[in-house]
């Protein structure tokens, strides 16, 4: 086996998976001097992690250690856990690690070639030319859009309500609106029903489309968005779009100054959706629901919103939250921070091994599949006193300098880092701006609804409030 002494790094070597592996998949022996365990026959530990994945990987975790290798979901895979390790992984300082390989086998079918789905070079081009619909002009343009959509929705919100499903509904509309540039409406209805098709396929067990199988409707709904997307890039194209992300993304241009392939432009967008829907979903009902918990912090940011928006107006309806103003909302980002270590939307990220690298003392080989996991880090007593207490005082600028800086990663980092996340900030914002102005948030007494754990967290009965009217 070749090695290449890299001094100034844990990575030692450099080389391809070795040739006996079937499918570039490793064997148990080439694992073995790695603790852990092969599960069940067969299907290895798939059901025990998709049952409780944080207890499973808190019990590896203890008996194995902080690097350990497991069965699952048809293969050996080696998962590294903390903060070292995501910073090894995600900032990825010698590319060893593949997003594209780590993520293929999830998304590939339903979500081809968007950007986590590119590696090194090409992913750099593309993230950059991409990069031009989060600049200043076009955010504020999205931050009308937003104010406006949240505003209508959330006026008739007052009362009980299950607000999983009425956040992913309006988080579906918003983004026909701001990234798609459509009114709300049929068209609009027909393309997020595509597009919810496709979410639900990218996770379906049955990965072959057949006949009434969700794989099969995420394939008809990736049929239809492929060939809505495609007319739209062109027409956009010749006609000059508006300032919708998807109109920035048709004209984005590479650093030669050519243009992106019309199919790569469908990609991006399908797959930028993908990669924003649920995530907001996820996380402004966990806020929402922590919020209820801690009624405190509700009045706190309450407070600090109406100081920065100057509270309702003449005719009592609060006010938008002007574009300029997002970054005086401190305690309301930093609520949503805690929210984020609390409930991480992805709360493991997959990758695969390019070259063969040591770390925790063990030798990882080429080719094997590795992943980081995020719920563990963010709940760990080395970074955080009581992990499991809501105190987004934890994020005050002298708390976060002095914390391992991969101790916090919900949005990634390096190179593939969220590039949303400012959208998310900022939708986020206004969305309490306009709750907490009208509404307490209230649930009933010993209330700790069931959370989904994967692929993305979710209370199981859709999250029961009532919005008590101010
Ligand atoms: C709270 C909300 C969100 C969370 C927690 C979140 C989390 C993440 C994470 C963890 C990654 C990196 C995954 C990896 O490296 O394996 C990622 C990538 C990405 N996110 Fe987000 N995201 C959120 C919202 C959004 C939004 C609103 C958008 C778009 C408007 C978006 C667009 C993307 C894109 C395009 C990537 C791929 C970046 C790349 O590979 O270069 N995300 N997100």
């Amino acid at each position: 086996m070749a090695t290449l002494a890299q001094p100034e790094s844990p990575v030692t070597a450099v080389e391809a998976a070795p040739k006996h592996w079937k499918d570039g998949n490793p064997e148990a022996s080439d694992l073995s001097h790695i603790p852990g365990e092969a599960g069940w026959p067969l299907v290895g530990n798939t059901f025990k992690m998709l049952a409780d994945p944080h207890a499973f990987t808190r019990r590896m975790v203890e008996t194995y250690g902080r690097v350990y290798r497991t069965r699952a979901f048809g293969g050996w895979n080696v998962a590294m856990v903390g903060a070292e390790a995501n910073e090894l992984v995600l900032f990825n300082k010698d590319k060893i690690f593949s997003s594209e390989q780590g993520w293929g086998p999830v998304l590939d079918q339903l979500f081809p070639r968007g950007l986590m789905l590119i590696d090194f070079d090409h992913h750099r081009i593309d993230r950059r030319a991409l990069s031009i619909a989060f600049k200043p002009e076009p955010m504020r343009h999205y931050s009308g859009a937003l104010n406006r959509g949240i505003a209508r929705e959330v006026a008739k919100w007052e009362g009980d309500m299950l607000f999983q499903p009425a956040i992913k509904q309006l988080t579906l509309d918003l983004a026909a609106d701001s990234f798609l540039g459509i009114p709300w409406g049929p068209e609009a209805d027909k393309i997020n029903t595509a597009f919810v098709d496709m979410v639900q396929a990218s996770v379906a067990p049955v990965r072959v489309p057949l006949p009434f199988t969700k794989m099969k409707k995420g394939v008809d709904g990736r049929a239809y968005m492929v060939e809505y997307l495609t007319k739209e890039t062109e027409r956009r194209r010749a006609e000059g779009g508006g300032q919708d992300m998807f109109s920035q993304f048709a004209t984005a241009t590479r650093e030669d100054g050519s243009l992106l392939p019309v199919d790569e432009v469908v990609d991006h967008m399908s797959f930028l959706m993908m990669a924003a829907h649920d995530t907001i979903t996820s996380s402004a009902t966990s806020m929402i629901f922590l919020l209820a918990k801690n009624p405190e912090w509700q009045a706190k940011l309450r407070e600090e919103i109406v100081a920065v928006t100057g509270g309702p107006d003449g005719s009592g309806e609060p006010r938008a939250v002007d574009y300029a103003d997002l970054a005086k909302l401190e305690l309301t980002e930093m609520a949503f921070k805690e929210t984020l270590r609390f409930i991480p939307p992805v709360p493991s990220m997959p990758r695969r091994a390019l070259k063969s690298f040591e770390f925790g003392g063990y030798h990882i080989p080429a080719g094997t599949p590795v992943g980081i996991n995020l719920y563990w880090t963010h709940h760990s007593e080395e970074y955080w006193d009581d992990p499991f207490t809501f105190d987004p005082m934890r994020f005050t600028p002298d708390k976060v300098k002095a914390r391992h800086k991969y101790a916090w990663v919900p949005f990634g980092g390096g190179a593939h880092m969220c590039l949303g996340l400012h959208f998310a900030y900022m939708q986020i914002k206004i969305l309490m701006a306009q709750i907490l102005q009208r509404y307490e948030i209230v649930v009933e007494e010993g209330y700790d609804p069931d959370w989904q754990p994967w692929p993305i967290p979710q209370p199981k009965d859709g999250l029961q409030v009532k919005f008590r009217k101010i």
